[in-house]
């Protein structure tokens, strides 16, 4: 069942758990994410980055989920995920998005910061465009990254008063964090500032958001969530459990060949033995995710 993210990220901060918004680029990362929910019994939110775009048709994608999450009982919604721009926002609300996040914290180019009122600029037009077709909207302050310590953060680290502030100017539904998470691999173990999300929690009224999911412990995700996040952003994971398999299937692959040539016989070539286990492994990998977020069973 096909919902606005809001609803199921406000069960989810009332019954102190979190939905996983898990990252799909293709069809076997799709059904991956269906099918893991469905064992899980959990509501999730399957998301899609600008980027991705570039990869696939944008109908195609959008279609084949649809068409999967017609066949589902459990509720989830569609969301992009960091847009950058109200344009890309736009397009992606025809695409048929029930959620979506505006990233105003960094330009167009993602990497250079805009200023607070740019941020607010930018996503409170969003959010006038998007509330009214009923889709939920999130936003980001402060600059996700890497830590050592809360103490030598600094100012990238989300700030509680500046924070409420913008959920005020905005308008916004949750708002994306940075505590010391980030995109992609960690080096070493994430330290994850849990002082200053307790301090945003106590100024912000909306869901808060964890980016960067992956490589976070098991522990710190389920302190975080305690303290307020109820959404978990998970890509990064979801790619390493889709790689680890097509290497081991690809180095199987060439070991059957070799016999077979060394037999004198005929290889046999067929795509769905190398992609139907990665689809199967990233399953594992978001179903172990959802029950550590302890979504598992609340569909
Ligand atoms: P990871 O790739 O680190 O899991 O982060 C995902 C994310 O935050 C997407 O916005």
């Amino acid at each position: 069942m096909l919902v606005a993210s809001k609803e199921l990220v406000a069960s989810a901060r009332v019954g102190k758990y979190a939905v996983g918004a898990f990252n799909a680029v293709n069809m076997e990362s799709a059904q991956a994410i269906f099918a893991a929910a469905e064992k899980s019994r959990s509501p999730f939110i399957i998301q899609i980055t600008q980027t991705t775009l570039k990869y696939t048709e944008p109908e195609e994608l959008f279609a084949l989920i649809r068409a999967r999450g017609e066949r589902t009982s459990v509720p989830y919604a569609i969301h992009l995920d960091h847009g950058r721009s109200f344009e890309v926002c736009m397009k992606f609300l025809r695409l048929g998005v029930t959620s979506l996040m505006i990233d105003g914290s960094l330009q167009e180019d993602g990497k250079t910061p805009r200023s607070y009122e740019e941020n607010v600029d930018v996503t409170r037009r969003v959010r006038e465009a998007a509330h009214a077709m009923g889709v939920t909207v999130e936003a980001e302050i402060g600059r996700l990254g890497q830590i050592s310590g809360e103490e030598e953060a600094g100012d990238n680290l989300t700030r509680p008063a500046e924070a409420a502030r913008f959920v005020a100017d905005a308008g916004v539904d949750m708002l994306a964090v940075a505590i010391g998470t980030t995109h992609g691999l960690y080096k070493g173990t994430p330290h994850i500032a849990h002082e200053r999300l307790k301090a945003v929690a106590a100024e912000v009224p909306i869901p808060l958001v964890m980016h960067g999911g992956t490589g976070v412990p098991d522990d710190d995700v389920r302190r975080a969530i305690s303290l307020g996040i109820a959404k978990v952003n998970i890509d990064t994971q979801i790619r390493v459990a889709f790689y680890d398999t097509v290497i081991a299937q690809v180095h199987q692959v060439e070991k059957n060949f070799a016999e077979v040539d060394a037999s004198g016989g005929v290889r046999k070539y067929d795509i769905r033995k190398v992609l139907a286990p990665a689809r199967d492994a990233m399953c594992e990998a978001i179903k172990g995710r959802m029950s550590v977020f302890g979504s598992t069973g609340k569909a």
